[in-house]
């Protein structure tokens, strides 16, 4: 086995000065306010992830990505900020902050922080100042606002439907008391979009790039990536004329849609990207693009963002020739774009895959961000019948037994492809869907403004359980800030610990072997002879085996250094993953 381009032969720092660092990392997504609650008031905080680092070394990860922790009413999770360049006072401070990333660094870890660009929350001091303001102002042009149609403009500018259900606009209260203008909102009305075509935005984003740049972050998730830049010029186009000129739920593949993927938004990120080449090693970012295929690339060019999120096995059944299909099509796209292919399953979006492969086919779909970035900018994708499974689907169908088999197989062939693994906390436990959680308790705001026909996004976002015992099974002191359910003691961290067989041991073991093994980008499809076995080969001997099949299937000659499940009698079970390394 050839071993020459391994990350195992590299030094600690070799390793963190590497320019090429995230080409091929395994991204583990700590969503914080979940994640551990280190002072007891049931919301995780910067100070737990800096007390579970050495878990996070443990579990052999490269890079963490945090979702938002700065300043806000929780609108929609974090995704509302009231300011970019602060802790939210509820999970620490800056000085935590630095705290938590200088023992990451200690650790090997590069860290990842979500930039949120499209919009602010209603609460950050650039809306309340708009508001506060009168139309025409310099304050109201950071932000879209429009009179309204109707004789006393009492109807909204246009009839796009916002992601999280109702209207885009919302009408807001002038300063002397009168029914005004309305702003639009793609999200909740929590959060108005900004404004991208005023400079005073894009200079304030650069500040808060180099903010975080300069306290050590390594690179950026990019929230919405494909928002910002818009078209609002009068006629708007209707949103059924929207519907009716969008490649399926695909979206626009040729960048006139209003208000998602338009070309110009390439020009922020040019700017963006010098910045980030400033710095040593150049910062990295990842944009959060659901776009058409075809135009992925523009997103993950070495002068835009550098990478960009293929959420395409995300949106797959467990099935052997639509996995084949989309890693081939994806490495393609890659290297097209000179960036590497990343790959995810599971994030705080959607429904865990544990349960989506434990549901019946067709039906397994992932929903949450999948339902609320509806590109259409016109219905959920939800209510072609896909998205809102989990409210709709009667429980006794998830085979929960099945469904972590084969989440288990598909995480250790992700984890075997050229390209970045992002991982989503909870994960590597093995957990499912938390669909229990009663409305009263709900948080997501998807949830609320479609009246509960879509339950949301809040059943991947529970706190995690590193105790089987506790009051929160040991995530914090107190009561976790969304209700845990009892089986989650079985897939405690503290009892799936040295367990040989259990998700977190087969994570461990892999993410290690990934990294001794791990060569070029390279991989070649090795014929079968059944299709519903997947085989392929990374360059120094190493082979990945899925059978998405029924019938036990023989392995290449070799040694067999991880598999997923136990095999039979030599030979590959169903919905099982092994990695083989060719004897020399
Ligand atoms: C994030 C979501 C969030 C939305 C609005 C997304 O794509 O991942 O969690 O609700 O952006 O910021």
């Amino acid at each position: 086995m050839s071993t020459s381009a391994t990350k195992a032969n590299l030094s600690l720092s070799e390793r963190m000065a590497d320019p090429k660092w995230w080409r091929q990392a395994a991204v583990y997504q700590i969503y914080p306010r979940s994640f551990y609650d280190e002072n007891g008031d049931g919301l995780g905080d910067l100070k737990g992830i800096t007390a579970k680092v050495p878990y996070l070394k443990e579990l052999g990860v490269d890079a963490v990505w945090l979702s938002p922790f700065y300043p806000s009413a929780l609108a929609d999770g974090g995704y509302d900020v009231d300011d970019y360049r602060d802790v939210d006072p509820k999970l620490g401070t800056l000085a935590d902050f630095d705290e938590m990333a200088a023992a990451l660094h200690e650790a090997g870890i590069k860290i990842v922080v979500d930039i949120v660009p499209n919009h602010s929350s209603d609460r950050h001091e650039w809306f309340k100042e708009a508001l506060a303001s009168p139309k025409g102002s310099a304050a109201r042009d950071r932000y879209i606002f429009r009179d309204g149609k109707g004789e006393n403009g009492e109807l909204p500018p246009s009839d796009w439907d916002s992601v999280f259900g109702g209207p885009i606009w919302e009408r807001i209260t002038e300063p002397d008391g009168t029914p005004g203008q309305w702003y639009m909102h793609i999200f909740a009305k929590e959060q108005p979009d900004f404004n991208w075509e005023n400079p005073e935005i894009r200079e304030d984003f650069l500040k808060t790039l180099r903010f975080w740049s300069d306290r050590g972050v390594d690179g950026f998730r990019i929230d919405v990536a494909h928002g910002m830049a818009k078209d609002l010029s009068e006629p708007m186009p209707m949103k059924d004329d929207l519907l009716a000129r969008a490649h399926g739920t695909d979206g626009f593949i040729d960048g006139s849609h209003p208000f998602w993927d338009r070309d110009e938004v390439h020009e922020v990120y040019a700017e963006w990207r010098k910045l980030f080449n400033e710095y040593n090693p150049p910062r990295t970012a990842v944009a959060e693009a659901w776009v058409h295929e075809s135009r992925r690339a523009r997103y993950a060019s070495p002068e835009g963002l550098g990478q960009a999120f293929n959420f395409d096995l995300l949106q797959s059944d467990f099935d052997a020739e639509s996995f084949k299909q989309i890693i081939t099509d994806n490495l393609v796209h890659a290297k097209e774009s000179g960036a590497s292919s990343t790959w995810v399953f599971s994030n705080h979006d959607v429904v865990r895959h544990a349960t989506r492969y434990g549901l019946p086919k067709g039906g397994s779909v992932a929903q949450g961000t999948n339902a609320a970035q509806d590109v259409t900018g016109s219905k959920p994708k939800g209510q072609d019948g896909k998205g809102w499974l989990l409210a709709g689907a009667p429980q006794e169908e998830l085979d929960v037994e099945l469904g972590l088999r084969r989440a288990r197989a598909a995480s250790l062939l992700l984890l075997a492809l050229p390209g970045s693994a992002y991982l989503y906390q909870g994960e590597e436990l093995g957990l499912r869907e938390v669909t229990e959680i009663p409305d009263s308790e709900r948080q997501d705001p998807s949830f609320f403004r479609n009246k509960g026909v879509e339950i949301g996004r809040d059943g991947c976002r529970v706190p995690l359980p590193w105790t089987p015992e506790g009051p929160s099974f040991g995530f914090g002191a107190g009561k976790a800030h969304l209700p845990q359910p009892e089986w989650f003691k079985d897939y405690a961290v503290s009892i799936q610990e040295g367990v040989e067989g259990s998700t977190l041991e087969l994570y461990r073991k892999a993410l290690g072997l990934r990294r001794q093994l791990q060569t070029d980008e390279e991989l070649e499809w090795v014929e079968t002879g059944n299709p519903e076995v997947l085989h392929f080969s990374r360059p120094g001997g190493w082979e990945t085996v899925t059978n998405f099949g029924t019938e036990a299937f023989e392995l290449p000659a070799g040694t067999v250094v991880v598999s997923s499940g136990p095999l039979e009698d030599g030979k590959l079970p169903a919905d099982t993953t092994a990695w083989v390394v060719r004897d020399a």
